[in-house]
């Protein structure tokens, strides 16, 4: 058996998953692929790790920490919870630990070897509660959902709060470059602060989903405010760029991401004075239309939405479908 899973990147709606917010993300061009067989153990190899993993099936996750790589393991096996073990090798072209998603890939793709059976959408919810199980980081179901649920050709506008899915078409005229800036790791990064943040600004204000920008202006913690002002605009940001899209007119787009930049760096301070120095090198560039961070931040990549003519250094992707057993 061979499962294939692609990593993501988003385009625009950061920090509004876990509000029940709007995303614009993207499977990409890189996969992590699973090959192997039915077991009766949970028998891992990879080509980017130098232990292997051989755990019991329904090993609990805090058994399963050496080597790190087997908690993920451990923690999709017991939200599939059918008893089956797997052996297999794991290979990735998604540079781990860069913001691209290399372990939600991990994830869905060992989820499917491991026999999961049921829709995308269930596919992602299982695999976010892998995650939480996995370490702890309270994540949103943006990287989840894009991976299990990726067309060719089209970016996806997802409500998070009902996982509705608006497919949209990234023309081939439009070339979407990603740069790595550093690595990151969510554990131990301000993102659980951050969806703290959103929660105590939600006691005040309510849902930021439905929040109006006048109403985080009431908020009296100037954090929390700004917070919930980077939210309630993002999300209105991901609709603006959805229709820039649509209607062909790429110079909003971009300029619709450098506003969402700003917002993160400036309201949401997650972003890093490399990432906003790329970001501004690219915005400077002729054949870019925009750029910003993406992801959860401190650190990963940048994106930026250019021309076909283009000569910008960084990995140029293209959206593809979402993870499936070849
Ligand atoms: C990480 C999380 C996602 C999302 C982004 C920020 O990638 O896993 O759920 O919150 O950060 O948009």
């Amino acid at each position: 058996m061979n499962v294939r899973a692609p990593g993501r990147v988003n385009l625009i709606g950061e920090h509004t998953d876990y509000t029940g917010g709007l995303v614009f993300p993207m499977a990409i061009d890189r996969w992590t692929d699973v090959e192997g067989e039915r077991s009766d153990r949970l028998r891992f190899r990879s080509a980017d790790e130098s232990q292997d993993v051989d755990l019991p099936v329904g090993v609990d996750v805090d058994d399963a920490a050496d080597p790190p790589w087997g908690r993920y393991v451990a923690a999709v096996a017991a939200e599939v919870g059918n008893g089956l073990g797997f052996d297999g090798r794991v290979s990735t072209t998604i540079p781990i630990g860069a913001g691209l998603s290399s372990s939600a890939a991990l994830q869905v793709a060992l989820a499917l070897a491991l026999g999961f059976e049921g829709t995308e959408r269930e596919l992602a919810e299982l695999v976010r509660r892998s995650e939480h199980r996995a370490t702890g980081v309270p994540t949103g179901i943006m990287d989840q959902l894009s991976i299990a649920a990726g067309r060719d050709s089209q970016a996806m506008l997802i409500d998070c709060n009902d996982l509705s899915i608006r497919y949209v078409p990234i023309p081939n005229e439009l070339v979407i470059v990603v740069r790595f800036i550093a690595h990151r790791t969510l554990e131990g990064s301000e993102y659980a602060n951050r969806v703290a943040e959103c929660a105590a600004a939600e006691k005040v204000i309510g849902p930021l989903r439905s929040a109006s920008l006048d109403a985080t202006t009431g908020i009296e913690d100037h954090v929390h405010r700004r917070r919930a002002r980077h939210v309630v605009t993002e999300n209105q940001r991901v609709l603006d760029f959805a229709d820039a899209l649509e209607s062909g007119d790429y110079a909003t787009a971009g300029a619709i991401m450098q506003d969402g930049h700003r917002s993160l760096r400036d309201d949401f301070e997650v972003s890093t004075p490399t990432m906003d120095a790329a970001v501004a090198e690219l915005e400077a560039d002729p054949t870019v239309y925009g750029a910003r961070m993406t992801g959860g931040g401190f650190g990963g990549c940048v994106v930026a939405l250019c021309r076909p003519d283009t000569n910008v250094e960084g990995w140029r992707v293209r959206p593809v479908p979402g993870a499936r057993i070849l």
